[in-house]
């Protein structure tokens, strides 16, 4: 990173999953590691970026030099982001931020009872979406998990929750994705394509930075 090409902008990144109460004992989340939101906070931080990193919890260490917000559920998320991505120049939502939560959560532990037993979920708010919302919103990055109909579903992601771009992330595929050490994704904007093929989340990270600036420097020159 000889060139500091991100001087003098802001980015903030959400990762790692999020977790939804059922009692005190017990949760919602799913497999997120962080890892993906964590090289793209190192690879924006190296380019000269100040990053703001909102993390659910996971257990690697967020890279030095950026400013953590350590969080556990999609709401806790939610406010957070609201609230940092007011001064920011980008938004990466990496984050693995559960759908639904837990419509009442018990105050005790609940007990072994019944055979069958319910559990209620609401939908949790759109944190993505609705920093998109902000009147200056920052250029909005988002990813798509996906197991099916990648491109479709992720080009319909990118415009209705009203994004510049959207990183496609096709998790059915074995030793990519979730937990993986390595990634490969394709970055879709309204108008084109980019694939990133296979490789460790590092150098994806690096790469689908320097991409994202390209963009944002499209668009803020023309
Ligand atoms: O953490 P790792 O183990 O390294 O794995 C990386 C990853 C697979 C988690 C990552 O590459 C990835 O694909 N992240 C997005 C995961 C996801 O939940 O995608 P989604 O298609 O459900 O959500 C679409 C977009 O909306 C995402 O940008 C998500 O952050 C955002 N979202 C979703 C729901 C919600 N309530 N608020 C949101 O902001």
């Amino acid at each position: 990173f000889a060139e500091k090409y991100l001087q003098g902008q802001h980015w903030v990144v959400t990762a790692g999953p999020t977790r939804e109460a059922i009692d005190p004992v017990r949760y919602i989340s799913n497999h997120s590691s962080g890892k993906m939101g964590y090289a793209i906070a190192h690879a924006a931080l190296r380019a000269g970026a100040k990053v703001t990193l909102i993390s659910g919890p996971v257990t690697i260490k967020p890279p030095s030099g950026c400013d953590i917000i350590n969080v556990i559920s999609a709401e806790d998320m939610h406010q957070q982001a609201l609230l940092h991505a007011k001064q920011c120049t980008t938004f990466v939502a990496c984050a693995a931020v559960a759908d639904y939560r837990v419509a009442e959560v018990a105050a005790e532990k609940i007990k072994k009872t019944t055979e069958n037993m319910q559990i209620e979920l609401v939908k949790n708010h759109d944190i993505v979406a609705d920093v998109a919302q902000l009147k200056n919103k920052p250029f909005m990055v988002g990813f798509a998990a996906e197991t099916q109909n990648i491109e479709q579903y992720a080009r319909g992601k990118l415009m209705r929750k009203n994004l510049d771009l959207i990183a496609a992330n096709d998790v059915a595929k074995a030793g990519q994705g979730f937990n993986s050490d390595d990634n490969a994704l394709t970055l879709f904007s309204a108008i084109d394509k980019t694939d990133l093929p296979l490789t460790s989340k590092q150098n994806i990270a690096k790469q689908l930075v320097s991409l994202i600036n390209q963009h944002y420097q499209a668009k803020h020159t023309q």
